[in-house]
């Protein structure tokens, strides 16, 4: 039984064949998610916590796969509230060919994944949130090169996408370049563990030591969701870490930009950088 809770549960040959896939027709891709019949395998997508791209993105793939999502807000199971995650996990396996949920946190996507029959795919944790990698990565492929030719700055909180990212570029032999305040960085276990990944791994407190010579330059909200009653004091802390245009000037010439959104223009990325020429967030 194979998950997909965090990047690394893919070698980089799978995480190849992910990015080969992505870029064909989803027609041609067969119909993984329906029966030998034609019926379509349910697909739980089950979300804890708000979702624009995320939701609609799978409930399209699930479709164009040959499955049928089903979208269910958190409180309706109720994770160890209604019911146990493990008897959640086990009646529906029985319903659906696949189970994916966005939690608050990662253990209660890990323990999903103990007790289901069927694979679990991880829609965003504290922890993690490796779809947001992958689709990045198809990005920066298509505007800026193969991974292994890039360094990738991050600049901001080192968070569930910043995690995820950092996994991706390692494993595909990039550069990864983390600008965060102490404290809120990669700890030295967490910096080891990324360099026995792969390609090669920076950190600095200075986002303008990180974002030198970037190929892409990548942030993330300061607050993000489940952290709302941090919100002051993150604001204090982060401010140094916007990323306008006297920040991006020192990265490479034409560096592409990106932001998984939500964005908040005007905290960690400026308005003229966030809808500028070299911005390819919205692809
Ligand atoms: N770090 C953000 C990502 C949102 C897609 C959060 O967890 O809220």
């Amino acid at each position: 039984m194979r998950h997909l809770l965090n990047i690394t549960d893919l070698t980089v040959d799978e995480i190849k064949l992910v990015l080969e896939l992505s870029q064909r027709d989803p027609a041609s891709l067969g119909r993984p998610l329906a029966e030998s019949d034609g019926t379509p395998k349910g697909a739980a997508l089950i979300f804890e916590k708000p979702s624009n791209r995320t939701r609609h993105s799978m409930e399209i793939a699930v479709v164009q796969l040959g499955g049928h999502p089903v979208y269910t807000r958190g409180e309706e199971v109720g994770f160890d509230v209604r019911e146990s995650v493990e008897d959640i996990a086990r009646i529906m396996s029985g319903y659906h060919g696949v189970l994916a949920a966005r939690v608050f946190k990662h253990s209660v996507v890990a323990r999903l994944a103990m007790s289901s029959t069927v694979p679990v795919i991880n829609m965003l944790s504290d922890l993690s949130h490796p779809l947001q990698a992958l689709a990045d990565i198809i990005t920066m492929e298509e505007h800026a090169g193969p991974i292994s030719g890039l360094t990738v700055a991050w600049i901001g909180d080192y968070n569930n996408v910043a995690r995820s990212l950092a996994e991706a570029v390692c494993l595909l032999g990039g550069t990864i370049s983390l600008g965060c305040p102490s404290a809120y960085d990669a700890d030295d276990d967490e910096l080891a563990r990324l360099a026995s990944l792969g390609g090669a791994v920076r950190q600095s407190a200075s986002p303008q030591e990180a974002i030198a010579g970037a190929d892409v330059v990548h942030t993330d909200t300061w607050i993000s969701m489940g952290q709302e009653e941090e919100s002051a004091i993150r604001r204090k802390i982060f401010s140094k870490y916007c990323v306008d245009a006297s920040l991006m000037s020192l990265a490479a010439p034409n560096a592409k930009f990106m932001h998984c959104m939500p964005a908040h223009r005007g905290e960690e990325v400026s308005a003229d950088v966030f809808d500028g020429p070299n911005s390819v967030v919205i692809q």
